[in-house]
């Protein structure tokens, strides 16, 4: 195995020497993603990619490996943030494309990254962890997943260590955001209910009442991607292939208590479907003291702080 890292990797990225690309860029995360990072290093710096259209966006779909590499060179990418992924629902479904995507896709990424030393951030998950784990979860436990998608998510971790690049990635938590849909995975509800309870005051939750995992709000995702890419890679320990990250962690029926702390009239049932097996095979909570150490992570969110936001930003969203 090599554990070797080229050159490039030792610099402090709080600039990019290049331009910085990002696949997947009009998920959930990218969709927020590129709005930091233009606001970080300018417009003109990043450049986003979908196998999607949209204005502002460029197609890239991550399975075209000869695609990735012409913007790469063409738009002098030193730095990648690789976002393009089928999430847990989704993956479950689909398991043959999901391993398609989630790995080969990455895979073909690392390839690019490797030959014109760009690094790169690539985002694990709490699906890493699998129904041996405690339930508050270490840094460095055995990972036995029981879904396609984490042991996905496991073999971008080993990726991470072993390719030869300055390549780093967070296990994010569910992520909780109002700019853009969740995107095909079990935590979905956690942002689902938000919309639900304000347009019709009442939600039919597919994980039941007592179902607790980590979750964070996206604020503090974004800003933990963002600190983490700017440490020089010789203050990271291996767990740069994927830190364990605390936001947030509540059961289904707390997080219906503090939505009703704005809409007493809000009603919530519980129907779970096949996502609460997922659900039950993650931890409830994570253990961060890695992140803490090395590169000084603290989450800013708790439950009800987040709810609070989440519920004034989705009210003038929709006066506006
Ligand atoms: P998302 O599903 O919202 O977005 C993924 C994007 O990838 C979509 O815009 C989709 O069009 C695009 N895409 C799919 N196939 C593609 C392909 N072949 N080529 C290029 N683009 C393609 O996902 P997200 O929530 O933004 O997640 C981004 C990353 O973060 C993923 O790796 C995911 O596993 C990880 N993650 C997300 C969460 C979460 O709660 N959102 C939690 C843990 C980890
Ligand atoms: N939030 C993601 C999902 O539910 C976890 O990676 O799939």
């Amino acid at each position: 195995m090599n554990h070797q890292v080229s050159s490039p990797m030792s610099q402090s990225m709080d600039t990019p020497t290049g331009r910085v690309l990002v696949t997947g860029a009009l998920g959930q995360i990218g969709t927020e993603l590129v709005e930091a990072l233009r606001q970080k290093f300018g417009n003109d710096c990043v450049i986003a990619t979908d196998i999607r259209e949209s204005k502002g966006c460029q197609l890239l779909d991550v399975m075209d490996k000869t695609g990735i590499e012409q913007i790469v060179k063409s738009e002098n990418i030193t730095e990648i943030y690789h976002l393009a992924a089928l999430l847990s629902a989704t993956g479950e479904k689909n398991p043959e494309l999901c391993w398609k995507i989630n790995v080969e896709g990455l895979e073909n990424v690392i390839r690019v990254a490797k030959k014109h030393d760009c690094r790169v951030f690539s985002p694990s998950s709490i699906a890493v962890f699998g129904p041996d784990c405690p339930k508050l979860a270490p840094q460095v436990t055995p990972l036995n997943p029981t879904t396609v998608y984490g042991k996905t998510k496991v073999i971008g971790e080993e990726l991470a260590i072993n390719s030869g690049i300055d390549m780093r990635g967070i296990r994010y938590p569910g992520l909780i955001s109002y700019k853009a849909p969740a995107g095909g995975g079990t935590t979905d509800y956690a942002v689902e209910i938000f919309h639900a309870a304000l347009e019709n005051g009442h939600y039919e939750c597919f994980v039941r009442e007592d179902t607790k995992l980590p979750m964070m709000y996206m604020d503090d995702a974004i800003r933990a991607t963002l600190e983490l890419m700017a440490i020089p890679i010789e203050q990271l320990s291996e767990a740069r292939g994927g830190y364990n990250i605390s936001g947030c962690s509540f059961t289904a029926s707390e997080l219906v208590e503090s939505i009703q702390r704005h809409l007493p009239d809000f009603t919530c049932t519980f129907k779970p479907d096949i996502r609460q097996t997922y659900a039950d095979s993650w931890p409830d909570e994570i253990e961060d003291n890695v992140a803490q150490n090395e590169w000084s992570w603290k989450a800013n969110y708790n439950l009800d702080k987040m709810v609070d936001e989440m519920i004034v930003n989705l009210q003038n969203q929709s006066s506006s």
